[in-house]
């Protein structure tokens, strides 16, 4: 009986360490080796056996990992070596003195240093004795922490044993909790779900989810943990001469560490790698909030010791502060080269991010309302990498009683044109087109485009001059343009001038389609300017036409009509067009097709399938066409009726299956007489 049960302990200790194994490699490698079915099965079948002996289950058992009891309090855990902190340097100038001062406490020329990032998380303690997990806990003031031992063993990238034979009596090893941006993400997705308070940045849910009485909450939420240094000691393998060479022991104990950490010489090394991570941060898959130097020679960080509580070997270079504080001083509305109306804050200025900031985006309307931002109000602003600053949120606390709400206008603050807001638009537009200046270089670019008006050499180089120097304020202008005008122009010589006008004067003669295109009218696009200019035949039917008109037309729908009807509707687009034709732009014009005729067949479309027994496909496809129907190639949920003949192909099938109305030719010719 014995024996066996030694087999058995033998046997589950063998479980546990695979099982581990496969953790590491899950959590910390990310390189799984077998599927999550087969690590389930190892994992039931170790816990059928605990179940059967319960005798046999130990502290560091996989399973051991999550069901504890919820706590009353936290205990308190007295560091042996107390958990400092770091000294901030917040720009160069401050890490050229944190050098110098090593150089002259060691009296060494150059110094290796160990640059790693700053974790923005919290700092933890784990103290392995004899290799088993026993105690973890939270840095508190540096020397005495909160034991949340079961809450940091459901991170699964801990090691609950060291994959050692002669483990070391003691080893503490210090490092950060912290939830990837993704968990975040994620975790707050579920709040949402939940009708729960969403977490404000992954720092902070990794501290709710890190202090909580219950460890079953903390093992619903993924969190890190990644090593960068030690405490209290008890080991002879432990290296002692690097810091490097002891975060690649902690590695090879199973510890996640920072991929980004690297050895580099002297302020010049320590620099370039601050850009660099700077650089990366925005991918990073943890937030940070700097990076951390560490004179790499362990017995050079003897040396220099300690000030007060931080180690005189070590600095924190800090990123600036992403977010600030500051009021809301009025609202100003902008508007963005495709007619975006935008609010934008105007703020009393605050550094943010390493610079002043005075303006911040306010997005839109609806934004406004959810943040329930008003005019007076105390406000987050966070700029973030090369983006926009945005307000954040507001400090309702801090509001005054004369704060004010604000309406977006119905006009545009720029050219005065009416501000329209589609129904499935966040944003309103300003409908001045061609004529609202702040939309005039975006507008003619567009109208000199190749698939417009084809004017070969208008870049937006030569455009930027052109209107920032008030040469050209809308279309018309370009064909009063000489070539003395643009001779003048940056960049320009007598040759390219002249091949400019000639490119003007040529787009002169155009198609009423491109012209239409080239209006850049919202929403019409070259092909529904080629269907307007097909319809219409001429300019004047067009600008006359109503909604109820353009809506006859195949394709265009009540969103392009309205866009096409707020166009005309503004004088100053009218006038833009008149002072076109004046200058000589001109195309071929005829009548168009008739009016409003009515069109049975009018926007179904049919698909033809294997040989009818009176007609061609073509003849079908004609009168199916004149009935103001569409042959299309393909079966899909879109199509209405499939007309089937002998030997039909794969089309009849997935007619069938996608419950589409199936026809003969007899039943295709009664539709066609019917209606
Ligand atoms: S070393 C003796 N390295 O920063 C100092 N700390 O301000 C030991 N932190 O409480 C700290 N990333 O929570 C060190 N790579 C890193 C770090 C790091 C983040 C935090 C840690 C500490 C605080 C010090």
């Amino acid at each position: 009986m014995n024996e066996n049960i030694e087999k058995i302990k033998f046997h589950l200790q063998q479980l546990r360490s695979e099982i581990e194994l496969h953790n590491y490699r899950y959590y910390v490698l990310d390189n799984p080796v077998i599927p999550d079915a087969e690590y389930d099965k190892l994992f039931r079948e170790l816990q059928q056996f605990e179940q059967d002996y319960p005798q046999l289950i130990t502290a560091d058992s996989p399973t051991q990992r999550v069901g504890a009891a919820p706590l009353k309090a936290f205990a308190q855990v007295t560091h042996r070596v107390p958990m400092l902190s770091l000294n901030n340097a917040f720009d160069d100038a401050e890490v050229e003195a944190f050098d110098r001062r090593v150089r002259e406490g060691l009296a060494v020329d150059c110094i290796e240093y160990n640059a790693e990032p700053k974790f923005d998380g919290l700092a933890v303690s784990l103290r392995y004795e004899n290799g088993l997990f026993k105690t973890g806990a939270t840095r508190g003031d540096g020397y005495t922490g909160e034991d949340i031992t079961l809450n940091l063993k459901t991170i699964r990238s801990i090691p609950l044993k060291l994959p050692l034979n002669d483990p070391p009596a003691i080893l503490e090893v210090r490092g950060e909790v912290l939830m990837l941006k993704k968990d975040f993400l994620r975790l707050n997705q579920q709040q949402l779900v939940k009708g729960e308070k969403e977490f404000a940045n992954p720092r902070n849910a990794a501290a709710g989810s890190l202090r909580q009485l219950d460890p079953n909450i903390t093992a619903s939420r993924r969190l890190a943990f990644f090593a960068y240094g030690i405490g209290d000691a008890q080991d002879t393998r432990m290296p002692k001469t690097t810091h490097s060479d002891l975060m690649a022991y902690l590695s090879s104990l199973h510890f996640p560490i920072a991929k980004e950490s690297q050895v580099v010489m002297g302020l010049k090394g320590l620099l370039e790698y601050y850009q660099t991570i700077a650089a990366k941060r925005e991918s990073l898959p943890y937030d940070i909030d700097g990076v951390v130097y560490k004179v790499n020679v362990i017995a050079q960080q003897e040396q220099l010791g300690f000030v007060s509580r931080a180690p005189r070997f070590a600095i924190a270079h800090k990123f600036p502060a992403q977010e600030a504080v500051t009021k809301l001083l009025d609202i100003d509305v902008q508007v963005g080269r495709t007619g975006a109306l935008t609010p934008v804050a105007r703020l009393q200025p605050v550094f943010v991010g390493g610079v002043t900031v005075t303006n911040a985006t306010l997005h839109n309307a609806d934004e406004i309302e959810r943040k329930d931002v008003r005019i007076g109000d105390t406000v987050i602003v966070r700029r973030a990498g090369d983006v926009i600053p945005e307000v954040v949120s507001v400090v309702v606390e801090k509001r005054p009683p004369d704060a004010r709400l604000f309406a977006m206008p119905s006009n545009c603050p720029v050219c005065g044109a009416k501000a329209v807001r589609l129904p499935d638009e966040a944003v309103s537009r300003c409908t001045g087109g061609l004529f609202c200046p702040a939309q005039r270089k975006q507008a003619i670019l567009h109208f000199a485009s190749r698939r417009a008006m084809d004017i070969d050499g208008l870049g937006e180089k030569l455009v930027d001059q052109l209107v920032d120097q008030a040469i050209v304020r809308t279309p018309a202008d370009l064909y009063r343009l000489g070539i003395a005008a643009l001779a003048n122009l940056e960049r320009m010589a007598d040759k390219s001038a002249n091949n400019i006008v000639k490119a003007i004067e040529a787009s002169k003669h155009t198609t009423l389609a491109r012209f239409i295109y080239a209006l850049g009218i919202r929403n019409v696009g070259e092909a529904t300017a080629k269907d307007l200019a097909a319809h219409f035949g001429n300019l004047d039917r067009l600008m006359a036409a109503d909604i109820e008109e353009l809506q006859q037309i195949a394709d265009i729908g009540p969103v392009v009509a309205q866009s096409i009807v707020d166009f005309f509707a503004e004088a100053h687009n009218c006038e833009a067009v008149e002072q076109l034709r004046a200058s000589g732009v001109h195309w071929d014009e005829h009548a168009g097709r008739p009016a409003a005729v009515y069109l049975p067949l009018q926007g179904k479309t049919f698909v033809l399938t294997g040989a009818l027994p009176h007609m061609s496909r073509d003849e079908a496809k004609e009168k199916i066409e004149a009935q103001g129907g569409k042959v299309s190639g393909s079966v899909s949920s879109k199509t209405d009726y499939v007309v089937v003949g002998a030997e039909p192909g794969s089309k009849y099938d997935k007619a069938v299956s996608l419950g589409i109305t199936i026809l003969d030719e007899d039943g295709l010719l009664k539709l066609l007489d019917h209606s």
